[in-house]
């Protein structure tokens, strides 16, 4: 993704999540709460190529989702590059709509429902 797009002046609105190895960052996410409803949208998740099939996206887009229950988000929503398709899937997202362009990449809406928390 080009960096005029990954910055997109939104972050101050979201809560964000590194995975470390010592001191270097080798994996983001971010999750924004949208205005006025009940869903967050989990963006910029990534983990460096040379750190990935290690379970750190797994282990961030946890975080995610348990910070989205905490919040009291009944929805993470998502942008998915059809190459990381399987890696939502497999979590148990769920596609929502056509297929989409987004800088030249194709991407899939999708949802994931958040159990309410425990009261
Ligand atoms: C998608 C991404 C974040 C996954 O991170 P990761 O650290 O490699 O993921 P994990 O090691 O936690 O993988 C968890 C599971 O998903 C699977 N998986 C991960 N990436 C996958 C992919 N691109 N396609 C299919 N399966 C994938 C893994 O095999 C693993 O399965 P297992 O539990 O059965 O072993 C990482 O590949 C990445 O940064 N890709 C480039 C950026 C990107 O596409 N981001 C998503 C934008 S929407």
């Amino acid at each position: 993704m080009p960096e005029s797009i990954e910055i997109d002046g939104l972050d101050e609105q979201a809560v964000h999540f590194i995975a470390r190895e010592g001191e270097m960052v080798v994996g983001t996410a971010r999750l924004r709460a949208i205005a006025g409803q009940t869903k967050g949208k989990a963006e910029r998740v990534a983990v460096l190529s040379r750190f990935r099939g290690r379970g750190i996206g797994g282990r961030l887009m946890d975080v995610l989702e348990a910070e989205a229950r905490e919040l009291g988000l009944e929805r993470v929503i998502l942008h998915a590059q059809i190459s990381a398709l399987e890696f939502y899937l497999a979590r148990g997202y769920i596609e929502e709509g056509p297929r989409f362009d987004e800088a030249g990449i194709v991407h899939q809406e999708m949802w994931l429902q958040i159990p309410s928390p425990c009261v």
